[in-house]
């Protein structure tokens, strides 16, 4: 049987326990993902790239079946280049759905091959975004549990705890 593969995008700074969900589901569905990590120079994140490469390499290390790289350009682009025709989007609550419906939406006219397919998060980590996570951390707020341990502790490290 061909191998399913799927391609999970975002910017992952940092990566959270709700990723971790998506990543865990998907895994349940598909053979073999790609972590993409989205070079966007514009941006300013907490990690550089290299930092959130390695640190998500590291919390995954022992999932088999999974890539983690970094892309840059259009999404559809890169699924194309990696040989697949499945985005993965985690879905929180409906906040995440309007800006979610309008880059499916976007997506497909750009490439009809391209399925998205939306993966609800765990209910316990519906509340959290990497945005909430860095606004918590920074202010010393304890950011324990809802993120892996290896990002805990870099994340504190950041903001000099
Ligand atoms: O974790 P994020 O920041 O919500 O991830 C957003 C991401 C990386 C999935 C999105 O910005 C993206 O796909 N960017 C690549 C450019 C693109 O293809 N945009 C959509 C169609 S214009």
């Amino acid at each position: 049987m061909k191998e399913r593969s799927a391609i999970y995008p975002g910017t992952f700074d940092p990566l959270t326990n709700g990723h971790l969900s998506i990543i865990n589901r998907a895994l349940k569905i598909f053979d073999k993902l790609v972590v993409a990590i989205l070079t966007n120079p514009q941006k300013t994140t907490l990690f550089p790239l290299d930092e959130r490469i390695s640190m998500i390499k590291e919390v995954l290390k022992d999932k088999p079946n999974i890539e983690v790289e970094s892309f840059d350009g259009l999404l559809v682009d890169y699924v194309v280049k990696k040989r697949t025709n499945v985005i993965i989007k985690g879905l929180r609550a409906l906040s995440d759905f309007e800006y979610e419906f309008q880059m499916a939406i976007m997506n497909r006219k750009l490439n009809r091959d391209i399925q998205s397919v939306f993966l609800m998060t765990d209910y316990r980590w519906f509340y959290i975004s990497s945005t909430i996570i860095k606004e918590a951390a920074k202010f010393g707020g304890e950011i324990n549990g809802l993120v892996p341990p290896l990002v805990c502790k870099k994340v504190k490290e950041k903001y000099g705890f």
